[in-house]
Order: structure tokens, then C-alpha cells, then sequence
């Protein structure tokens, strides 16, 4: 699941879904934007109703955990709840690596952001290049049958669908896609995407899965249950 954007005001409350999902899957994974604003006390509510999760629960950061400039402190707080938080490392849990980084923009396909002309426009570009390069490290450390790779940003345009054509290119980028296909990986979660589409494949052959909480799922819920 994806894209709690848990709030100061506390308004929407995670423990009963965090109940929930204990019951129904081995592992949580959190694709990203688990503060609304990158708040430190966002963070704690989030702690806080993560007490009711009774699994191991896997995560990487979005764009939105960046917002405030206190990024460390959010992951401390959110490490602090048992969460263990994948910025280009991999885990691995009931025999399943995980291999996590948050991503970043920069358009897919043919039409990709080039590293040309003005620095601001190469320091995107740069930026997008070294995730992807943060995510193949992170991939050769799996040396497990079973890989999920867990992302923000969309390494496809088919799970994007859906939202404006005019934001697909900050929304995701085909470098993570390219990447993913190197390596033997047997599903993909992203977020980010709010109105995308859940299912989608690399161009390898690889299964994606947009998670975010807004999107519908099979499962009817804002989560989605994936068998590895
Ligand atoms: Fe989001
Ligand atoms: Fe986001």
C-alpha cells in the first residue's frame, strides 16, 4: 500500500487497517508519501498506529516525507516503529528481497528528460539517473529466488494512465524500468501515481503494481494482496 499521507490532524486513523492487513498478509510494504507534509509529528501519528501492525513492514520514503526539510527525523521516528526503510538496500524476509529506492521524475520512453543544455535540467536528470543506480545495487544484493522491488515513482507509463498526460513525465521514469529488467525480479510496487492504474508490466515481462491507497484494487480495499 501506498501513499498514506498521514496528516498532523490526525483525521484518518491506519490502526485498523494495520490490524487488518496483519491478518491477511505476511509482510507489509509501504511504497512511499507516509507523511503528508515530511512532519516529524506526522511521522509519530503514523508510529503510533503502526502498533497495531503485527507483521514486518518494509518501506521507502516519497516526495512528500521531503516536503518540511526533516526527512532524517521522519525516518528515525518511523524506524523507531520497527519499519525498515529501503534507500537502495535490499532485505530479505521469508525468503522474499526486498529491493527498495524512492525514485525519482523524469519521463518514460522515448520522450525521457535528456541531460542536456541548462545544469538545473542535467541536475534532474542526474538525480534520476543516480535513484536507478541507488536501485541496481540494491538488486545485486537480493540473493533470493523471489524479488520485489519497491518504489515511489512509476517505472512504467501504463500504471500512470489515468492521471493527466500532462504530469506522466513527473511522475515517473523508464531508467528505473531498464534497470528492473537486468535483473530476475518477480513483482514491482510503486505508488505516487494517485489516479494511475494498478496493473501494468515492464517491458521485460516484469509485473507492476501501482499501490497507492486511491487506486482500485482487486482486493476492494486501499491495499493490494500479492502472492510471491
Ligand atoms: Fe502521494
Ligand atoms: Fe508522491
Amino acid at each position: 500500500m501506498g501513499d498514506l499521507h498521514v496528516k498532523e490532524t490526525g483525521s484518518a486513523s491506519y490502526k485498523d487497517l494495520f490490524a487488518e492487513i496483519s491478518q491477511e498478509a505476511d509482510i507489509l510494504v509501504l511504497t512511499g508519501d507516509l507523511t503528508d507534509l515530511g512532519k516529524p509529528k506526522e511521522a509519530e501519528l503514523l508510529a503510533d498506529d503502526l502498533r497495531s501492525c503485527s507483521i514486518p513492514v518494509v518501506a521507502v520514503l516519497g516526495n512528500h516525507d521531503y516536503e518540511c526539510g526533516h526527512v532524517d527525523e521522519v525516518k528515525d521516528i518511523v524506524k523507531g516503529a520497527g519499519v525498515q526503510i529501503l534507500e537502495g538496500q535490499a532485505v530479505e524476509i521469508n525468503g522474499v528481497g526486498f529491493a527498495g529506492v524512492k525514485g525519482f521524475a523524469g519521463g518514460f520512453g522515448r520522450y525521457m528528460l535528456g541531460s542536456f543544455g541548462e545544469p538545473a535540467i542535467k541536475a534532474m536528470v542526474a538525480e534520476s539517473v543516480e535513484e536507478t543506480m541507488r536501485l541496481e545495487n540494491a538488486l545485486r544484493q537480493v540473493r533470493s529466488e523471489r524479488a520485489m522491488v519497491v518504489l515511489h515513482y512509476a517505472p512504467i507509463v501504463e500504471t500512470v494512465a489515468g492521471e493527466p498526460p500532462e504530469i506522466f513525465p513527473f511522475l515517473g521514469s523508464s531508467r528505473l524500468a531498464e534497470t528492473i529488467d537486468r535483473f530476475p525480479v518477480t513483482a514491482v510496487v510503486h505508488g505516487h501515481a494517485h489516479r494511475g492504474t494498478y496493473e501494468g508490466r515492464t517491458p521485460g515481462g516484469a509485473p507492476v503494481y501501482n499501490v497507492a491507497s486511491h487506486i482500485e484494487k482487486p482486493t476492494g480495499k486501499p491495499y493490494a494482496l500479492l502472492d510471491l
